[in-house]
């Protein structure tokens, strides 16, 4: 990419983990919605449950999560509670008892949780639901706060699969962005998991920090392959401090500028592909034997809040603040406050503030911008079809690919679209020209590169 191109697009465009985009959900779905779309979910179709844990014991300065920081732990054995009953609540409204094919941990930093609260957690879901024997059970490790005995209790709930988060192992870079992880601590905690037989390991890398460079990532990178990950995700530093203040605290003289984040992104990239590991979207890496792999392989991979996903499974629950479901009728979102969430919880209410009904055209749109990202290709004769609708109603956006193709951002062969090796970087530019929501929310998102 010319770094005449790079400077044409850098714009700011959604992530895409859902469409339409989060800051289009809309307060009308409320939690009577949500009642209503629980209990018409089909009884013999698994779920996928998403908990989120929105505690951290330090702030790292680049965090872009919903989290926040807390030292005492009487506030998380009181979110502990109504997740439980959070749990409760949404199980009444279901149609009966129904079976879990996926579990995602998330946060935050899900083992701030005492190991005993984290079992406590697994046994309500495992009253209030059939996890499956072979269920995939996913958890996000901070690795300087998680202890064996964390371990040990995830691993008893039947943890197949932990992401550690890493990041950067250059001391320069790791003090400055304040989070400070030796590359021991971080293949201890590898160890410890290995050791209680949870075989999926991912690590989280970034490029695009203060002060990274070529040279620094390479580095991570060398470090990151000796623990032998299953996976990698690599994700490109989101820098929007107009909505995450702390971000402000970073010092933006030493962020590297749009090239250098194309050149530090691409040198991670060639060295995992140099390991045999193969590229999967515009931020995942993985063992070519690695389901995530055989998935990509087959065009069934999909998209979800966590990035890259597996998971089948038609809806989405998901517990605690500000987490973020998705059935078949539509998303729905929590409260994003623990205060408002736990209102609601001890009310006895879905908690519930906004979400948005899917349209069949977001259906069609939704699953043309799921395939671009995961498969870099799109048939939209095929598509429009299959939701009995004609290409024909998507000349506006063929009008503008065209000005994309001749950019070289993607290849038009009639109405299938294919995103060459070189535009990839920029694939969501390109899944921007089919969201029909973009104008109002642009401004919001972070940079495309
Ligand atoms: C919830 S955290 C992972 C678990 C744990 N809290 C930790 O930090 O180790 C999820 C991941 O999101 C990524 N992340 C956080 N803030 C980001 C940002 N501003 N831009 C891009 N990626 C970010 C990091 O790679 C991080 O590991
Ligand atoms: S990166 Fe992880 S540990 Fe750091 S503040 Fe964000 S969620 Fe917490």
């Amino acid at each position: 990419m010319t770094p005449d191109l790079i400077a044409r697009y850098d714009q700011r465009v959604p992530r895409y983990t859902s469409y339409p985009t989060a800051p289009h959900f809309k307060p009308d779905i409320t939690d009577r919605t949500y009642g209503s779309w629980l209990a018409e979910l089909e009884q013999n179709q698994p779920l996928s449950l998403y908990l989120h844990v929105p505690f951290c014991a330090e702030l790292c300065l680049y965090c872009g999560c919903n989290t926040a920081v807390t030292r005492s732990y009487k506030a998380i054995a009181a979110y502990v509670e109504c997740l439980e009953r959070e749990i409760e609540i949404v199980a009444r409204h279901l149609p009966g008892r129904m079976a879990v094919s996926h579990i995602h941990w998330g946060g935050g930093t899900p083992t701030i949780l005492s190991p005993g609260d984290l079992e406590r957690i697994s046994r309500r879901l495992g009253s209030a639901f059939d996890i499956r024997p072979g269920a995939e059970i996913a958890v996000e490790i901070d690795p300087r706060t998680i202890t064996p005995e964390h371990v040990h209790a995830l691993a008893a709930a039947g943890l197949g699969r932990a992401s550690l988060g890493v990041q950067d192992f250059d001391p320069k870079v790791q003090e400055t962005i304040r989070r400070v992880q030796s590359f021991e601590q971080t293949a201890q905690v590898a160890a410890w998991l290995r050791q209680a037989g949870v075989s999926g390991l991912n690590l989280d890398l970034m490029y695009g920090l203060p002060f990274q460079s070529i040279a620094s990532v390479r580095r991570s990178v060398e470090l990151a392959l000796r623990l032998d990950p299953d996976r990698i995700a690599l994700f490109g530093y989101a820098h929007v401090p107009w909505m995450k203040r702390h971000q402000a605290l970073l010092p933006e003289a030493a962020l590297p500028d749009a090239v250098a984040r194309v050149e530090q992104r691409e040198a991670a990239a060639d060295a995992f592909i140099r390991a045999g590991y193969v590229q999967i979207g515009i931020d995942h890496f993985a063992r070519p034997d690695d389901p995530m792999a055989i998935r990509h392989r087959a065009g069934r991979l999909h998209r979800n809040f966590q990035g890259y996903t597996t998971d089948e499974a038609e809806a989405l629950i998901g517990f605690g603040t500000s987490a973020i479901g998705s059935l078949p009728q539509g998303y729905v979102q929590n409260a994003p406050t623990t205060v408002a969430y736990r209102e609601a919880i001890l009310a006895g209410r879905l908690p519930i503030v906004r979400g948005v009904a899917l349209s069949e055209d977001d259906r069609l749109r939704r699953t043309i911008i799921e395939r671009l990202m995961c498969d870099f290709s799109v048939d939209l004769h095929g598509l429009a079809s299959e939701f009995h609708r004609n290409a024909a109603d998507f000349r506006h956006e063929i009008a503008t690919i065209d000005e994309l193709a001749a950019d070289g951002l993607v290849v038009r062969d009639g109405l299938t679209l294919t995103i060459p090796d070189e535009g990839r970087a920029l694939v969501r530019t390109v899944c921007a020209v089919f969201d029909r929501y973009l104008e109002n929310g642009a401004q919001r998102h972070s940079r495309a590169l």
